[in-house]
């Protein structure tokens, strides 16, 4: 290369430092690194001319400032942060998007093993099947988590647990995981007339690699999210809400639990129940999930810091990614695709982000001090890789505040380059919306090292 050239392309990454190294509260468009590709922008952009894919036509914006208090003085220290501040955001959520839950364990829930068995898969791992009993009362709702465990090694295990969209029976073809019987989406758990079948069983098997998991040391826990709260809009009459909505003369209020609500709400359920199986460690539990089972996990880890570990696969809009970015998914697509997802509140926003109090980096600020993985897809542009990266980034000022690294990097990575050196990891991989073995590898290494680091393994 000559002179001049290097003279040039030194320049640039200078420049490209310069502007990813973000001081203001305004978020600038010139990261490097992965871009989507433009036949793939023109072709969805054609598709549907009222979502944005472009990113030149993303607006400017303002995040709100995570450590900027409710009475407008600066959070200058971790004390502040989390005596105070930190229940101010988690409360904003609460009032704005997903609404509050019961607080707490319900009082008369049980827990009952209905299967174990030794050797499993091969000889490889223990299976566990546990029914949890909301109200303990009979045929009142319930979920099964269904737990492998592997068969070597020291007990307790460090375990991921996640919702599933099938049903337990589809995440592997073994015979003995009970079969749902809770109502299954069209398409489903290969359900006929909203239930599964079992022809459907291991059809998911692909987005839980369990002999990986199992191989390197780890659990994995998964519960239909169907047993929870029924994904579909009957104003909130099945599933859980009934149970414990707090009506007001009569009536739910605009910050009621939504379904998202009430699917993290079991999530903590499932951790109640770990913190009695002496063969789990209930202090490295990492919680997980994809899509809108993404979002879920983040707000459930957002909640309940017994999750040691959070990640987000595929979040998109309402999880991961800047709302205020509007690309792809929006506020207002959500919130009329899936009106039960989020509460009432959430629907002032629609075409109406700027007035948000909080963007979504301030969810994932919520997850400080522990470790949170974020991921996206090359081709899942409705989930805005973009903005997905961009919520770690602008989430990083409180983990520094909290005296470690978030990303450690302002910089979008290029593509399937993961960033795994700080307390906040992300990717995006090669492919379309999707849990994938190449995500849950990344996930475990992330898991191996942040785990090892508290001396925990
Ligand atoms: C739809 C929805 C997304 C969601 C996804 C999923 O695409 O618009 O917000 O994440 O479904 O859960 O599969």
């Amino acid at each position: 290369m000559s002179d001049s050239k290097l003279l040039t392309s030194s320049l640039i990454v200078l420049c490209a430092a310069f502007f990813g190294a973000e001081s203001s509260g305004f978020a600038r468009t010139s990261e490097v690194g992965w871009k989507a590709s433009s036949e793939l922008v023109d072709s969805l952009s054609k598709q549907s001319a009222e979502t944005n894919y472009r990113e030149q036509k993303v607006p400017k914006y303002a995040l709100p400032d995570p450590l900027v208090a409710s009475d407008g003085k600066k959070v200058t220290d971790a004390a502040a942060w989390q005596a105070e501040r930190r229940a101010q955001v988690l409360d904003l959520f609460r009032t704005h998007l997903y609404g509050r839950a019961p607080v707490g364990r319900p009082k008369n829930m049980t827990f009952e093993q209905f299967d174990f068995e030794r050797n499993v898969l091969g000889g490889s791992a223990i299976r566990k099947q546990v029914s949890v009993s909301f109200t303990g009362k009979k045929d009142a709702p319930a979920m099964d988590i269904l737990i492998y465990l592997p068969n070597t090694g020291s007990k307790p295990v460090a375990t991921f647990v996640l919702l599933n969209f099938g049903g337990n029976h589809t995440i592997n073809a073994d015979p003995a995981i009970k079969l749902s019987t809770s109502w299954m989406r069209p398409g489903r758990g290969g359900s006929v007339n909203n239930l599964a079948t079992e022809q459907s069983r291991g059809s998911s098997s692909s987005s839980y690699p369990l002999a990986s998991i199992l191989k390197r040391g780890y659990g994995l826990a998964t519960i239909y999210y169907g047993d929870i709260d029924p994904d579909f809009h009957d104003g909130f009459k099945n599933g859980v809400h009934p149970l414990f909505d707090k009506l007001r003369n009569g009536e739910r209020q605009g910050d009621a639990w939504g379904s998202i609500g009430a699917w993290a709400w079991g999530l903590s359920r499932a951790m109640d129940y770990f913190e009695t199986d002496a063969d789990i460690d209930q202090a490295r539990i990492s919680v997980l999930g994809h899509s809108r089972l993404g979002k879920t996990a983040l707000w459930a880890g957002a909640q309940d810091e017994r999750f040691a570990f959070v990640i987000s696969n595929n979040s998109g809009c309402g999880g991961a990614a800047l709302s205020r970015r509007r690309f792809g998914e929006t506020v207002g697509r959500i919130n009329t695709s899936f009106p039960h997802w989020f509460c009432e509140n959430f629907k002032k926003f629609n075409d109406n982000e700027d007035d948000l109090p909080v963007d979504q980096h301030m969810l994932i600020s919520l997850m400080a001090p522990r470790p949170v993985y974020v991921t996206s897809a090359d081709k899942d542009l409705w989930a805005d890789p973009r903005g997905e990266f961009l919520a770690c980034k602008h989430a990083g000022p409180v983990y520094r505040l909290l005296g470690i690294d978030g990303l450690g990097t302002g910089r979008m990575p290029a593509l399937d380059k993961p960033i795994k050196k700080g307390t906040i990891g992300y990717h995006v991989r090669s492919g379309g919306h999707g849990l994938t073995e190449y995500d849950w590898q990344n996930f475990m290494d992330f898991a191996d090292k942040h785990f090892a680091l508290r001396g925990r393994k």
